[in-house]
């Protein structure tokens, strides 16, 4: 795969940043836009626009049709069984909290458990939280490995009767553990309960498949996937579409409407209110045949060869302290580097236009665990080289210096 033709479709890279070449480490934050799904947003605007799945005339159905377009190609990228099992959202965190309202409205009662991990966004969190608040519902956590991983065993460790959901991340956005996610669905199954992935780091660089991977719902987040902001998908399996409540009221997602009551629209209207992101929706099918063009699976490979290569390099760093290590990872590298506070070692960075992460990369339950308040996090993406972990190296370096290290 020749990445610096891949570079080359992403105009950010065009460009000085504060007079640098810029290095981008932080795809698992957002990723990068190529050419061709601006220029789709701009197009669609310029020459295309309308509302979609409304009025009858030319643009609003030809904008019907885009939109619906982009639903086919999700469905075939992730090989869900059915287009409508694709709804679309304003991102990943809308489509969990989609899941996490709509389940526990009809599913959830007092004493009742849900069971996430200690690796997960506050995204698969906080809307959880919502319910132990008002359902009175309790969660428990699958604890993470030294390694950063969360294994089978942990998850069946935390299995009771009175667990209901699980709620699982597909990749850590911090150790870059890649889970097992087959099993763990497959025991829960085998438990009668229904699993939740939280897929944001997953979708762009892990070859999916929703029907092999068999769980109930699937979260992604399209601006991870080179896609624009504003335009997340859940995949959910049929059965569980047509059985939940909405989610929100509105246009849209109604067949008849009285005084006396509501109807519902059939799927995935019943779950779409409202105007959507219409514009982001039909350039994300830009995205989807960008990924398809390159191949998931050269994707993976590369970023297999940049990650181990960061990893070996930051390794031999002195100082350098990798916080994870887990045996199936992703692209996603966390470290601490001595007393320096990751904030200043991104801030020094950033002045070499290395631009990485730092914080608690919403994840503060697992940094309790680990001990440390924040992290820095270089995360990587099909357009990173391995001249950008060498760049990495060497900010590092002297981020060191500046403090004597
Ligand atoms: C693991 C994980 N879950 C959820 C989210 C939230 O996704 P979105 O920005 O699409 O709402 C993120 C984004 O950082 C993430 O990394």
């Amino acid at each position: 795969m020749n990445i610096s033709n891949i570079k080359e479709e992403f105009p950010i890279f065009n460009n000085k940043i504060q007079n640098n070449d810029l290095v981008y480490l932080d795809s698992a934050n957002s990723a990068q836009k190529p050419q061709v799904v601006i220029d789709r947003v701009y197009d669609f605007y310029s020459k295309e626009f309308s509302n979609v799945g409304r009025s009858v005339h030319y643009l609003a159905v030809a904008a019907t049709n885009l939109y619906e377009n982009t639903r086919s190609s999700v469905q075939k990228y992730i090989n869900a069984k059915d287009k409508n099992e694709i709804v679309f959202t304003k991102g990943a965190t809308e489509a969990i909290n989609l899941v996490a309202n709509t389940f526990g409205q009809k599913y959830l009662n007092k004493g009742d458990e849900v069971l996430i991990t200690e690796l997960e966004h506050h995204s698969n969190y906080v809307p959880w939280h919502f319910l132990r608040k008002s359902k009175k519902i309790n969660i428990e956590f699958a604890e993470v490995n030294e390694d950063g991983e969360v294994t089978l065993q942990s998850i069946e460790k935390k299995i009771n009767n009175k667990t209901k959901i699980i709620g699982i991340t597909h990749l850590s956005n911090v150790t870059g553990a890649i889970l097992p996610v087959k099993e763990i669905v497959s025991l829960a199954h085998s438990k009668g309960i229904p699993v939740l992935v939280d897929g944001c780091q997953g979708a762009p660089h892990l070859k999916l498949d929703m029907q092999d991977l068999d769980c109930d719902f699937y979260a992604i987040s399209g601006h991870k996937m080179y896609g624009p902001t504003g335009i997340g998908i859940l995949y959910a399996k049929k059965k569980w579409l047509e059985d939940l409540p909405p989610y929100q009221g509105g246009g849209g997602m109604i067949k008849e409407v009285k005084k006396q009551g509501i109807s519902f629209g059939d799927l995935p209207n019943k779950y779409e209110a409202g105007t959507m992101a219409t514009a982001q929706v039909i350039a994300f099918n830009e995205s989807i045949k960008f990924l398809e063009k390159i191949g998931i699976e050269n994707i993976q490979n590369h970023e297999k060869v940049i990650v181990d290569y960061a990893v070996e390099t930051l390794k031999k760093n002195n100082s350098v302290e990798l916080i994870a290590n887990p045996k199936n990872r992703g692209g996603v590298i966390s470290f601490t580097i001595k007393d320096i506070h990751p904030h200043d070692i991104a801030t020094i960075l950033d002045e070499d236009g290395v631009a990485i992460r730092a914080g608690h990369h919403c994840c503060q339950i697992l940094h309790d665990k680990l001990g440390v308040p924040a992290t820095a996090r270089a995360s990587i993406g099909v357009y990173n080289t391995k001249e950008d972990i060498d760049k990495l190296n060497s900010s590092i370096n002297k981020c060191k210096k500046i403090f004597n290290l």
